[in-house]
């Protein structure tokens, strides 16, 4: 009989595929996935632990999961609650003493090893694993994945070596670590197999890639996309998160001639002004990343852009707020996250002076974000009346809608029939919102192709 599995993601798309890539290792064991945790035989949060709100919420959902583990126990079946992820890796101490009911606590770098973690936990043991493990988890993962759709998620590089002095991943994903080159293209390979026809190639750092080639060199994330761009059905390739300091010519240069890297990036600036990006150890100054979106831009002209702030790290003056604006509205961004500083433990900006405090903190957050959303809503704006080809990746929340995505990566309603899921079709932009955009299907395909061929 098979065993019931519920997995709640939280944080970033890293770990949206590592949850992927658990539910993978336990269908070998007969796991399968259910969406609510009641009469689930195991429970997992995977976690994050970028901001306070983001670790307090796993402990308000471990309470939840308690009542339904006690529920089974109530019919004498058993029940696991596991804690993996980020929070996991940073306070694995903390959720053992504080919540005695969980099973198993395990780090981002252990998911291979889940057969046996859970065989321990099963037999009654406390399983606890936050190790690095020399070997890396994607050589001893499953291959044969469960298909993700139409727009498929890749990770080919994972962890940090840069220490921006307000983050928590080199410490809870471990050093930057490149998979080598084959088993990404294998791995594409399947996914383009199961249906994919666009690829997202993920890494906290994932312009610092630097995978072994099959033939002993090393290769960077531009040569890698050339390579994926040759395969027959992939359609549309992205990447995300970049660092500016790792946006080499290669990779700007691939903009302006891989026709399926599609004309958007994601490149987190934090801030606008230079003192802040020095306390915040980002390695570059504002200006270099002005240069970088110049000669972005000149490879691609058409290229979205998009980017992370902080606001209220420790030292930041009004006068150093003010330089995020400008820069905002100089470079003009198609999309944006802005978060106002959270302190997170073991890192150095939460041990430095000049704290801001919290109003200032939302009152710069509101300023920016006023500023983000109308330049997201005006980007949006200018696409009215446009025709574009959207990928339909996702099902609208009414039957008889899909949405899909523009190659700028905008959101796209239409209302279509659900056989549309997962093609690539022209639609003309009418209608366009803050957050996305409402069109119409140029022309719908017939509903049987082939048999019409033949009739004709
Ligand atoms: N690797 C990416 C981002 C990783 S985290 C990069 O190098 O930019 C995603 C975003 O969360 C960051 O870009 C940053 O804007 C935000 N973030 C990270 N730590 C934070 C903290 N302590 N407080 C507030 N926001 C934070
Ligand atoms: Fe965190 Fe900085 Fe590394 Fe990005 S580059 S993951 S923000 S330490
Ligand atoms: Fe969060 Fe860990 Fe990703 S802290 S953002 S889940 S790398």
């Amino acid at each position: 009989m098979s065993k019931k599995l519920y997995i709640k993601t939280w944080g970033c798309q890293m770990n949206v595929y590592d949850s992927q890539k658990m539910a993978d290792v336990l269908s070998t064991l007969g796991y399968e996935q259910t969406p609510e945790p009641e009469g689930a035989d195991l429970m997992i949060l995977n976690t994050c632990h970028i901001r306070e709100k983001a670790t307090e919420k796993v402990f308000s959902d471990l309470g939840r999961l308690r009542d339904h583990k006690e529920a089974k126990e109530e019919k004498g079946e058993k029940a696991l609650i596991a804690v993996a992820g980020c929070v996991a890796q940073a306070e694995g101490d903390v959720i053992l003493s504080r919540a005695k009911y969980v099973d198993m606590v395990f780090g981002p770098q252990t998911y291979h090893l889940l057969p046996e973690m859970i065989l321990n936990a099963a037999g009654g043991a406390r399983v606890v694993n936050t190790d690095f493990p020399v070997e890396s988890k994607f050589d001893h993962l499953p291959v044969e994945a469960q298909a993700q759709g139409p727009s498929a998620m890749l990770s080919v590089q994972e962890g940090c070596d840069k220490f921006c002095t307000f983050c928590v991943v080199p410490y809870t994903r471990g050093a930057e670590f490149s998979r080598p080159v084959q088993q990404v293209l294998d791995e594409a390979q399947r996914m383009v197999d199961g249906g994919a026809k666009e690829i997202t190639l993920l890494g906290q750092n994932v312009n610092a890639y630097h995978g072994d080639g099959p033939n002993g060199e090393t290769w960077d994330l531009a040569r890698l996309i050339g390579k994926l761009a040759d395969m027959n059905g992939l359609q549309r390739i992205r990447y995300m998160t970049s660092h500016p300091k790792d946006m080499n010519d290669n990779l700007i240069a691939a903009h302006g001639e891989v026709a399926k890297l599609m004309p958007f990036l994601h490149l987190p600036l934090q801030s606008g002004s230079d003192r802040v990006l020095e306390l915040m150890n980002r390695k570059h100054k504002a200006s270099d990343y002005l240069d970088i979106i110049a000669r972005v831009k000149k490879a691609r002209p058409d290229i979205a852009l998009s980017s992370d702030f902080i606001v209220g790290f420790p030292g930041e003056t009004d006068e150093d707020h003010k330089q995020t604006i400008d820069i905002v509205q100089q470079v003009g961004f198609a999309a944006c996250y802005s978060f106002k500083y959270s302190p997170r433990p073991g890192t150095p900006g939460a041990a430095m002076g000049g704290i801001v405090p919290e109003s200032v903190k939302d009152a710069r957050l509101h300023e920016l974000q006023a500023l983000l959303f109308a330049q997201q809503h005006e980007y949006n704006r200018r696409s009215v009346g446009k025709t574009m080809p959207v990928l339909f990746d996702r099902r609208g929340e009414k039957t008889g809608q899909l949405q899909g995505k523009s190659p700028w990566m905008q959101s796209v309603y239409v209302n279509a029939p659900e056989r549309l899921f997962g093609e690539i079709l022209d639609v003309t932009v009418e209608k366009a919102f803050q957050n996305g955009m409402y069109g119409t299907i140029v022309t719908i395909p017939d509903s049987n192709p082939s048999e019409k061929r033949e009739a004709a």
